[in-house]
């Protein structure tokens, strides 16, 4: 199977749901509000740019740094009166918001796993940019074609060695209940989940983009990654994804031996758990997510995608000085999540978690909106959940 490319133009801007528009406001406003960041990227390449950490890299390199963006994505745009997806609107926001404020933005839709893609990106590159001096890779998906063999990959959600039972929130309904995920039994849903998620395609863009010759002397690239608590490890660091994730990581070495005769160098970034389109697909890690922001809000200490961005870019990638990494070479932007008072106080939570969590877990759908539950929303539905989440809220509070 292979994606038909599609790059239309973004058409009908009147037509977005004003919550999108706003939400991008808001992210852009937070930028803004930091402050420039000195010496930070001025020609930015982000794949995976339309939602999550891809659109708050892309927001915090045009705002806090006056970069001009391109941004690779695959979105649905509205059709025949059925709305178009979330990340598709918040292109079209941010583009706009860009134009108005003097920046070059101009996105691709299409399918990045894909060598037409690349080839396109990288002749717009040229045409209008000539190089770049950053590369965001912030793709994450359920599958890949791959461009040279054509064989289609499903990436798998799955513990490895043993059954994993614990705690799961129906996101639809908030109610909690008990789960068993059987591991996976045999080693090819281990291969095809790093076909999908580990840092094979990083590599390909990176040496097609070299080849280019469109990456500028001491170019940066960063992609992004995630441990998180021990509760969650059977599914998330020692199960499948955590074998896609190692191997992104290990990326990291060889892209830095392609680069290095540009001064170039590449980086992961360990982020904190936040809702997103792709974190909600995983089992027993929104619940997870719902109880730390909980802890992380009450600590003020709380953090969205943009406020994570703005951090990445302002204190590490940019902040002129010698970047802190773990011990296995990581960018751990994740240290609150991580801190001993937050795990200790989500681990006690977790305990006492059952339904009760529903009413919270829905105020946090209302209040996030880049979360799935405000995908493809029209404007009227989206008043009448702000409504509810306003009145969920005063409920919580008495
Ligand atoms: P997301 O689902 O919000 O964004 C994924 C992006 O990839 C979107 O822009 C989407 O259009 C794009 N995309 C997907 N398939 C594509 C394709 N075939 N061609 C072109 N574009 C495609 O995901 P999120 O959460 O922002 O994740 C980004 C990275 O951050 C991933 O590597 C993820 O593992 C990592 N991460 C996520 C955390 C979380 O809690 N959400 C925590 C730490 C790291
Ligand atoms: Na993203």
């Amino acid at each position: 199977m292979i994606i038909k490319p599609r790059t239309r133009g973004f058409i009908c801007l009147t037509s977005h749901p004003e919550g999108t528009l706003q939400n991008i406001k808001n992210q852009i406003d937070y930028v803004k509000s930091k402050g420039k960041i000195k010496n930070g990227p001025k020609k930015v390449l982000v794949i995976g740019a339309s939602t999550g950490f891809g659109i708050a890299s892309r927001i915090t390199a045009a705002f806090g740094s006056d970069a001009a963006t391109i941004g690779v994505f695959f979105e649905k745009p509205a059709a025949e009166g059925k709305p178009g997806t979330a990340g598709w609107y918040n292109s079209a926001a941010f583009e706009k918001e860009a134009h108005a404020s003097g920046l070059y933005a101009k996105s691709i839709n299409g399918d990045a796993f894909s060598d037409e893609i690349k080839k396109q990106t990288i002749d717009l590159i040229k045409k209008d940019l000539g190089q770049i001096d950053l590369v965001v890779y912030s793709l994450a998906s359920p599958r890949r074609t791959h461009p040279k063999t054509g064989v289609n990959y499903a990436s798998v959600l799955k513990p490895i060695g043993q059954p994993f039972t614990n705690k799961t929130v129906d996101f639809h309904t908030g109610v909690v209940s008990d789960i068993t995920i059987n591991p996976v039994d045999n080693d090819e849903d281990i291969q095809n989940t790093i076909a999908v998620m580990g840092g094979e395609d990083w590599k390909f863009w990176m040496e097609d983009l070299k080849e280019a010759g469109v990456l500028a002397e001491g170019v940066k690239t960063v992609a992004y990654s995630y441990i998180g608590p021990e509760l969650t490890y059977p599914i998330y660091r020692n199960g499948t994804i955590g074998k896609a994730k190692d191997d992104l990581e290990a990326t990291v070495t060889t892209i830095n031996k392609l680069l290095k005769d540009l001064n170039g160098i590449s980086y992961v970034s360990v982020n904190k758990a936040l809702v997103t389109q792709s974190s909600s697909a995983i089992p027993v890690v929104p619940l997870y997510i719902s109880l730390l922001y909980k802890v992380m809000k009450q600590k003020g200490i709380h953090e969205g995608c943009i406020e994570q961005m703005q951090r990445l870019f302002a204190e590490s990638l940019y902040s002129g000085e010698k970047i802190s990494l773990d011990e296995k070479g990581r960018i751990r932007i994740d240290d609150l999540e991580m801190r001993e008072d937050v795990q200790k106080e989500v681990a006690a939570l977790w305990e006492q978690a059952t339904t009760q969590v529903k009413k919270y877990w829905q105020i946090q759908l209302l209040h996030h909106k880049e979360d799935i539950a405000f995908k493809s929303i029209s404007k009227s539905k989206w008043e009448d959940q702000k409504l509810a989440g306003d009145t969920l809220k005063s409920v919580q509070r008495t």
